[in-house]
């Protein structure tokens, strides 16, 4: 049987030791520190293998989609420096966060910097199809800005329903997960079928990822996890979670809740005090119900695709992100 963990390894290095040259200045220091901080710091680098599988998926090869993957990281990582600042999050990866390491100023800036990168990275795909390729990316960056304003307007909003939240993270997280897999195909050569399935295929899992997302912020080991358990409680954030258990409570459950709703967030300490509440009410299943049939979703697109291995890794790839816990 094929290792896919060691293939996924394997394409991971691939990744790394490209993003690690992309950084190769060494001043302003106040500026390089920290881009090279964040881009070494660890990482699934799930949307670069999801660029390489795709690439392979329809014909091309690693090579051609490497540096469009390494874009889509270094660009993931500018949207995780400044989500840091606006979520009040002090750890990241298991580290501290740019902007409680250096100060917001520099964590800004440095945010700055890695969308140039990115840019600079992805210019030096080959492909005939560059025009379109950077138009995909830049409607990558657009949408993710848009959603994070949506994440950040529902903190004090009192009537987001379950579709607003879908809407919102199809755009925060979704998208650059299905920009990933049509900058794959469509570098690979991949015909307008194709394209489309490994962008609908993205969208479903991107549903599922950041579903999971919200769950392990709950649930998961915080070393494994590497972010502080409980912040979107803290910072109101409307996820799947919360919002169904609102819509479930009663009594007590329905007060607090309500009071978390109002006033967009609530203190640490009533953490331990959500969770029950999720538990009590059954929303931590459903939400992993949630994320197995996007899941299942997910690869009803791939049955297009020719068979062969990037196809199949896939099929493991999304049963992987199901089980995630990290
Ligand atoms: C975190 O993304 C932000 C979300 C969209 C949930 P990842 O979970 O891919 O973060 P890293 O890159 O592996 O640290
Ligand atoms: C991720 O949302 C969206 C983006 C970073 C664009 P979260 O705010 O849930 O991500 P984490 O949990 O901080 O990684
Ligand atoms: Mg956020
Ligand atoms: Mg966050
Ligand atoms: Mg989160």
């Amino acid at each position: 049987m094929v290792s896919y963990q060691k293939k996924y390894i394997a394409y991971k290095s691939r990744v790394d030791k490209r993003l690690g040259r992309c950084m190769s200045k060494q001043e302003p220091v106040s500026l390089c520190e920290p881009v090279s901080y964040i881009l070494s710091g660890g990482g699934k680098r799930i949307r670069p293998l999801l660029v390489l599988l795709a690439c392979e998926g329809v014909g091309g090869t690693v090579e051609q989609g490497l540096p469009a993957a390494v874009a889509i990281e270094i660009l993931h990582n500018f949207s995780l420096v400044h989500d840091d600042i606006m979520d009040h999050a002090s750890t990241r990866r298991g580290r501290l966060t740019v902007h409680k390491k250096w100060g917001e100023s520099v964590a800004i800036l440095t945010g700055d910097e890695l969308l140039g990168l990115a840019y600079r990275e992805l210019l030096r795909t080959k492909s005939g199809a560059i025009g379109r390729i950077v138009e995909i990316f830049t409607d990558g960056v657009i949408e993710v800005c848009e959603g994070q304003a949506y994440d950040k307007e529902f903190e004090t909003r009192h009537d987001v329903t379950l579709l607003d939240y879908l809407q919102m993270i199809a755009k925060k997280t979704g998208k650059l997960v299905s920009v990933s897999l049509e900058l794959g195909a469509v570098i690979g050569g991949g015909s307008a079928r194709e394209v489309r399935a490994l962008r609908e295929y993205g969208t479903h899992i991107g549903r599922a990822f950041q579903i999971q997302d919200d769950y392990l912020d709950i649930v998961a080991n915080e070393e494994e996890f590497g972010k502080r358990i409980g912040g979107d409680i803290v910072e109101g954030k409307k996820t799947y979670l919360l919002l169904e258990a609102y819509r479930r409570a009663r009594g007590d459950d329905k007060k607090l809740l309500h009071a978390i709703m109002m006033n967009g967030g609530t203190s640490r300490r009533n953490v331990p005090a959500v969770r029950a509440i999720y538990e009590r009410h059954g929303v931590l299943a459903s939400a992993q119900k949630e994320v197995a049939q996007s899941i299942a979703r997910a690869d009803r697109e791939l049955k297009i695709l020719k068979p062969g291995p990037a196809r199949e890794m896939l099929y493991w790839f999304s049963e992987m992100l199901a089980n995630r816990n990290f």
